[in-house]
């Protein structure tokens, strides 16, 4: 397939018209300009960045399909530009053996319209850690606040990781130090940010020399210093930078997220340290959940966020804001992603890079809607927000699979980006 457009990718500096010749899904071929025979030609006004990662979605699926799909999940991933989805596994069953694990990549290999890796469970069972290490099946490990005093069961999947060099995902809180019970708008209070410094040390101290471990929803400045000065990747959520205590108290449950929001000053020094370097990526946490059960009572009603249809357009505004450059948002969205999950050459421009790509109309403006998103979860606590930016082409491995509100690409053009992931021949055994 042969594509042009005006690309704004590694290795170029300016964004540049070029023409790609894409064979078996990398690039095969580049030259400037334009060409009479490209079978995709993406016009002037748009800008083709390097395909964006989100290292953190909850596409549920199994018996939370309810909540979301396999299919409603990457068609929104696909309608907010999203290339590659990094997939929980708090699932029911949860994806903490082979078993399950194979459920959900056959789910995952019919119905996915985007790329995705699956991360495994903490299996309580002994010796499974090491069965799915082996597998080849999964990018790693999610380790959550529940599986930190589980201390044989932890130690067995850091080791099983590191010898295969596979990702240690932390949802950084110790779960001794939260409680519930807070009124809206204070939910810091019961879920305090020394509860996240905890668990980082915890694990610290258990885990092997160079395990690639990495902080999700780091949602205060100190816990993506920690992170960082231990030699950890670490991301940052749309949520925790671009909303605060004070949207909880307002919106409820629909702003009700673990780790919870943060008072105004956290934020904003989240977002400096966004644009200093020291935050390697932003993931959403999508994390949907019914209309019935976001309308439950603030105690009662489930944690959780959706984002991956919403993420572009939010980071896009804030380059329209200058809060932060394209520069920026292409190593948080795309580059940095791809390094947390040991991806390499992923959206570049060059022969042999993996030619997944999103397209972007800078100009673009409109208000978020979550009833018109292909989700199911449909309550947001960004309804009505503007934007500006907005992605309008995704293009997967060298296919189109969405542009301007279509998905143009039948369910199972996906594929396990697992085997993409730097192994770096694994480790002997400890
Ligand atoms: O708010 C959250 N929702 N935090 C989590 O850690 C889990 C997630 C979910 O699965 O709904
Ligand atoms: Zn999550």
């Amino acid at each position: 397939m042969i594509l042009e457009g005006r690309f704004l990718a590694p290795p170029l500096e300016e964004p540049t018209r070029l023409t790609l010749c894409i064979r078996d899904g990398r690039v095969a071929g580049v030259s400037r300009g334009s060409s009479p025979s490209a079978d995709v030609r993406l016009p002037d006004e748009w800008l083709v960045l390097p395909g964006i990662i989100d290292i953190h979605v909850h596409l549920r699926g199994l018996r939370l399909s309810y909540k979301e799909d396999e299919l409603s999940g990457t068609l929104a991933a696909a309608a907010g530009g999203v290339t590659l989805v990094a997939d929980m596994p708090n699932t029911q069953p949860r994806l903490d053996n082979t078993e399950s694990i194979g459920l959900k990549l056959s789910a995952l290999r019919r119905n996915s319209v985007v790329d995705y890796v699956v991360y495994a469970g903490v299996p309580r069972t002994p010796g499974e850690a090491e069965r799915i290490a082996s597998s080849g099946l999964v990018a790693g490990f999610k380790v959550y606040p529940e599986d930190l005093v589980e201390q044989g069961a932890l130690e067995e999947v850091l080791y099983a990781a590191w010898r295969r060099n596979l990702l240690v995902v932390l949802h950084s809180e110790h779960p001794d130090m939260v409680k519930e019970g807070c009124k809206p708008g204070r939910r810091w209070e019961c879920r305090p940010t020394t509860a996240e410094i905890e668990a980082l040390r915890l694990i610290s101290s258990v885990a092997p020399r160079g395990l690639r471990l990495h902080v999700t929803h780091a949602s205060t400045p100190n816990l993506v210093l920690e992170a960082k000065s231990r030699g950890f990747t670490v991301d940052v959520t749309p949520h925790h930078i671009l909303l605060d205590s004070r949207d909880e108290e307002k919106h409820g449950c629909i702003a009700k997220v673990n780790p919870p929001l943060r008072p105004p000053e956290q934020r904003e020094r989240l977002i400096q340290l966004l644009i200093s370097g020291d935050v390697d990526a932003v993931a959403t946490d999508h994390a949907p959940h019914t209309v019935e059960e976001k309308m439950g009572s603030f105690d009662e009603c489930p944690p959780g966020i959706p984002g991956v249809e919403h993420y572009t357009r939010l980071l896009l505004t804030l380059v329209s804001k200058g809060v932060m450059d394209l520069r920026d948002f292409i190593k948080l969205t795309s580059t940095g992603p791809a390094r947390v999950l040991g991806i390499h050459g992923y959206g570049c421009v060059e022969p042999g890079c993996i030619a997944s790509y999103t397209a972007v109309d800078l100009r673009r403006e409109g208000r978020i809607s979550g009833y018109e998103t292909f989700s199911k979860a449909k309550l947001t606590p960004y309804e009505g927000m503007l934007y500006r930016g907005e992605p309008v082409a995704t293009i997967v491995r060298g296919r189109l699979v969405y542009r301007e509100g279509c998905v143009c690409i039948k369910p199972g053009w996906g594929l396990n980006a697992a085997r993409l992931a730097s192994r770096r021949g694994g480790r002997p055994p400890a």
